[in-house]
């Protein structure tokens, strides 16, 4: 009633009354006091303009008594959608005291305005007339001051914080003296010497709602007799980690509660209570987010007809949907708006009479493990606003009935299950979606007509969804709104259209389709941030307004036929004019592929903006000039370098060693020369140090995206590829001894250039070596016997170079029996080569690497059996052929692209990690 008496921005109807008491305006103390404390805000948006003349009962957010014209209410709540913007009135340090000489306010809202750290002043507790007190997210710091309690009248409390609340308290006995609260919420307060505060919060008999959602509670006490808290309607514990059990507790006894929110509270295993069922007022359960919990709800709810709402998001329910529904209240069946099941281990099939619920606004069933038809029930529903199946076992078709009366219906989930849409082509849906997740549905062989209808569309996934047919242009129409667009894994065809406007799309993937032609010619897309067109037919060359995707972090172009130079963006970094954020494309670039196309021209000068970049593929392309000796100042965030396969040449600059969190590095098959810079052994994130986590990437996961735009692999995993190939070029001189400190490498691949010396012993070092080749080299010396101690190698090859002696025996070698490993070798000796070492010296001849079959490979073809024959044959055309050279090496660099991908994770049980953490 409050509310109603003092509702803000009628100054019309304070001015005056029947009897004009107050026509000539406010009390002049009173207009005095408000001026003064217009003076402690910033208000760069005018809100306090008309603070301004005589009548201060005309003033905005002022309001006076009608017949005493005194000031009753202050209102200056900040209404506007971002707290932080628009509407925002800033204080400007210390609040002016002057506002206690308005004895007779009763109402004072200063929520959602910023007050910039400071604290709440004492001298509220002086405003002894009020009634209600406001202060929620304002940005206050520090100790809510005891003197609050000394607000005797006070009804209305609201000290809740934002998310960053930084408020606390340090108890509640303050809290007795407000005998007629009814309305208390402290949310996002930290209550500092929590023990007794259920006694404390029970001296409150009128209290009807109370939240302490978030408050660092951690007892409850079991039992409260009796509880003077008869009024309580609504009572929120949410996110207090409380560990004791759910089961005995003080507010199951509390059977006013309209409102029961007790999320996240950690409860320990253990049913829910069947005490549930003597709340038979209650319209809103929340027990989300406590994993502990298991089983169905109680079987007594009978008597719950006014439910509205059940939160059972992440609670172990552990059994069948259908049996799960028959124990909701039948009698509140035309109550029940929201139905919160989200991976709530829910088996079984979907009840067809979940049509029944007529006042159903929202379902989600999010991941759980539902099997058969989604019911055609469900199409009555015309209420239905929001609709989750994603991620089940559900199957079968739907057919406009079961759409047949959806027509509020926003937002819709089928994705992950094997379902089929079959809905004719000229069938007009009664909806019109926000977001529509249909990722791996069947909505094929045609191009869904029925999307056309969907002009408003913001959030769109269809891909994997079977669809074999042309990219119509109306599509790009219907997503004049969008700002996500996921369309890969389809068989889509056709050409963009030469000019593409899309002012809102922030994501969009068309990868791993059959897109031809050319690049839109004009593309309007301000917001871009991810464009994935991998795996396509796409021609052409990549035009200039990529330059002026600043917001571009992700540019996935590769496995297209793209040719011609990169465009030439400029280089400078540039700032939006209140210098808050760049506005030059690569500013915000933190993956670039351009992987498998046949573009060309030097090292792209524009990514010297790039200071985020952490992947960079240009492989197999024909880019050429030699390597940008700026990578590490400007590019310091690299992580993943792969340039295999181009025309690179001159010699690999030292400052690619500085790259402290580079654990992949492939430039093989260019034309590199000079040395291995020896400083290679500093690149840290090599050196198997555990030092934060790597950003684990591969082919697949590039294109792996989930429902809720996080991109999958900004996920960290603990196990990056660690590698090194530097195949393949004409690297000369020693194998750097610094090599042994990278002692986290995986693989490591010098072969195929002009390497001499010996291999030094520490490689041994390097224990989690898998993969060494060190083949068509000039190596010579010993195999250091290190070699042998490490336990993961399986794949190891140093053939074609001239060591000599004894191959050494040990451990891991031992299962590396295959000869090939050291073929070309004419100074080895030892299993499992055919010569022992026993008669004579050891044999140190330095024989060519190419050339004909000498004696030694005759005897190994007398001597081995089976497939080394076979393997043989293969070496001797090696021998012979550059061109079965060429493909040999192919099929390594196929070995390599391999263990590249392998990495590619468990996508789809991953896929909700972010709505999973945001609860
Ligand atoms: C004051 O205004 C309220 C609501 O506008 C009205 O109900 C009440 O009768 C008025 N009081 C007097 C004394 O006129
Ligand atoms: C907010 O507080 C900070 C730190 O105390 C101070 O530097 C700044 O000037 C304050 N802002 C305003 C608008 O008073
Ligand atoms: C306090 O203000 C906020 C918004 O400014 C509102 O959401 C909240 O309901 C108010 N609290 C009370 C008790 O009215
Ligand atoms: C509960 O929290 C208080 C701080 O509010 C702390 O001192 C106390 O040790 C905690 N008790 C338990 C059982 O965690
Ligand atoms: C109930 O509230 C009254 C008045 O605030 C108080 O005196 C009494 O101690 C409370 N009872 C309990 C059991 O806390
Ligand atoms: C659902 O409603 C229909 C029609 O109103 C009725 O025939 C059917 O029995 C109801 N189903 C259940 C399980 O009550
Ligand atoms: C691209 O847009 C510009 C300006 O909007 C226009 O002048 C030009 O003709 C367009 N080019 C194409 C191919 O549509």
């Amino acid at each position: 009633m409050i509310l109603l008496l003092i509702a803000s921005g009628t100054p019309s109807a304070t001015s005056a009354d029947a009897k004009g008491r107050s026509t000539s305006g406010c009390v002049a103390r009173e207009r005095e006091a408000l001026l003064s404390f217009k003076e402690s805000f910033l208000d760069p948006t005018g809100r306090l303009s008309s603070w301004r003349g005589r009548d201060c009962c005309r003033w905005q957010g002022v309001r006076c008594d009608n017949s005493t014209g005194h000031v009753v209410g202050i209102n200056l709540r900040n209404t506007a959608e971002y707290r932080r913007s628009a509407e925002l009135m800033l204080s400007t340090g210390e609040l002016s005291s002057s506002i206690t000489g308005l004895r007779y306010l009763r109402y004072l809202d200063l929520s959602y305005n910023d007050f910039n750290r400071t604290s709440i002043p004492m001298f509220f507790g002086a405003l002894n007339n009020l009634r209600y007190l406001n202060l929620s997210c304002a940005n206050f710091e520090g100790r809510i001051p005891p003197h609050i309690g000394n607000l005797s009248k006070l009804r209305y409390l609201d000290v809740s914080g934002d998310d960053t609340g930084s408020l606390s308290v340090s108890h509640f006995s303050w809290l007795r003296r407000l005998s007629v609260l009814i309305h208390l919420d402290v949310s996002r307060v930290f209550v500092r010497s929590a023990r007794n505060w259920i006694s404390q919060v029970n001296m409150l008999p009128n209290l009807k709602v109370l939240r302490l959602s978030d408050c660092g509670l951690n007892t409850t006490v079991s039992t409260l007799s009796p509880s003077n808290l008869t009024h309580l309607e609504v009572l929120d514990l949410s996110g207090n980690s409380f560990g004791t059990s759910l089961q005995h507790n003080w507010f199951w006894d509390l059977t006013s509660l309209r409102e029961l929110r007790l999320a996240g509270c950690d409860w320990p295993a253990g049913p829910i209570p069947d005490a549930l069922g003597n709340m038979s007022s209650l319209e809103v359960i929340d027990l989300s987010a406590n994993h502990q919990l298991f089983g169905y709800i109680p079987a007594n709810l009978e008597k719950l007809c006014n439910l509205q709402v059940l939160n059972l998001d992440w609670v172990n329910i552990n059994g069948d949907l259908t049996t799960l529904m028959e124990r909701l209240p039948r009698c509140s069946w035309n109550a029940l708006r929201e139905v919160y099941l989200l991976r709530a281990n829910l088996s079984g099939e979907p009840p067809d009479w979940i049509g029944n619920l007529t006042s159903l606004s929202l379902l989600d069933l999010y991941q759980n493990m539902l099997v058969g038809p989604v019911p055609a029930g469900i199409g009555a529903l015309g209420n239905l606003a929001y609709l989750d199946f994603g991620l089940s076992n559900l199957n079968g078709v739907l057919s406009t009935e079961h759409f047949a009366s959806l027509m509020n219906l926003e937002y819709l989930d089928l994705s992950h299950n094997s379902l089929k849409l079959d809905l004719n082509g000229n069938w007009v849906p009664p909806f019109r979606l926000d977001t529509g997740y249909f990722r791996s549905c069947n909505l094929g062989p045609q191009f869904p007509t029925w999307l056309r209808w969907q002009a408003g569309i913001t959030r769109l996934d269809i891909s994997n969804a079977s669809i074999s047919d042309v990219l119509p242009d109306w599509f790009w129409t219907v997503s004049s709104h969008a700002s996500v667009l996921y369309l890969s894994r389809n068989e889509l065809s056709g050409a963009f259209p030469a000019q593409l406007d899309l002012p809102s799309v922030e994501l969009m993937d068309l990868s791993k389709n059959s897109l031809s032609g050319k690049l839109p010619a004009n593309l309007t897309a301000p917001l871009l941030s991810q464009l994935h067109l991998s795996s396509n037919d796409i021609e052409g060359t990549i035009p200039s307004y990529v330059c002026q995707l600043n917001h571009l972090s992700e540019l996935d172009l590769s496995s297209n036929q793209l040719t011609g130079d990169l465009p030439r963006c400029p280089e400078n970094i540039a700032w939006s004019p209140d210098f808050t954020y760049c506005v030059q494309f690569g500013c915000y670039l933190s993956i670039l592929d351009l992987k498998n196309n046949r573009l060309s021209g030097q090292f792209p000068d524009f990514l010297q903006n790039a200071s985020w970049l952490s992947f960079l593929d240009l492989s197999h392309n024909v880019f050429s000039g030699s390597l940008p000796t700026w990578i590490d100042e400007k590019m310091p965030s690299l992580e993943v370098l792969v340039l295999r396969s181009n025309m690179f040449s001159g010699h690999l600059p030292r400052q690619f060693t500085n790259l402290s969190s580079l654990h992949y590095l492939d430039v093989a098959h260019n034309n590199i020369s000079e040395k291995i810079p020896s400083s290679l052994g500093r690149l840290k994130a090599m050196t198997g140090e555990p030092e934060g986590s790597k950003t684990n990437y591969s082919d697949d996961s590039i294109m792996t995206v989930t429902k809720d735009q996080e991109r999958q692999y900004t996920l960290d995993f603990t196990n990056p590829i660690v590698l090194i190939d530097l195949s393949c070029n004409i690297i000369t001189g020693h194998i750097p001894e610094e090599l042994s400190l990278l002692g986290g490498l995986q693989t490591l691949n010098l072969s195929g250039n002009q390497l001499d010396g010996t291999i030094v012993d520490g490689i041994g070092a390097s224990r989690k070596l898998e993969s060494l080749d060190l083949s068509y080299n000039s190596l010579a010396g010993e195999i250091p016997s290190g070699l042998s101690d490490l336990t993961f190698l399986s794949w190891l090859n140093l053939s074609y170079n001239g060591l000599s002696g004894r191959i050494p025996s040990g451990r891991q070698l031992q299962t590396l029996n295959d000869p090939y490993i050291y073929v070309g070798n004419h100074g080895l000796c030892g299993l499992p080569l055919p010569n022992n070492c026993s008669n004579g010296a050891n044999p140190s001849a330095h024989e060519e690497h190419e050339g004909a079959p000498n004696d030694t490979t005759y005897l190994f073809l007398g001597i081995s059996m089976g497939y080394v024959v076979g393997l043989w044959t293969v070496f001797c055309i090696l021998l012979f052929s550059r061109t079965w050279r060429a493909a040999w090496f192919r099929l390594f660099d196929q070995l390599c692209d391999k263990s590249y991908v392998q990495v590619a994770v468990a996508k789809a049980a991953m896929a909700r990690c972010f709505r999973d953490e945001a609860l």
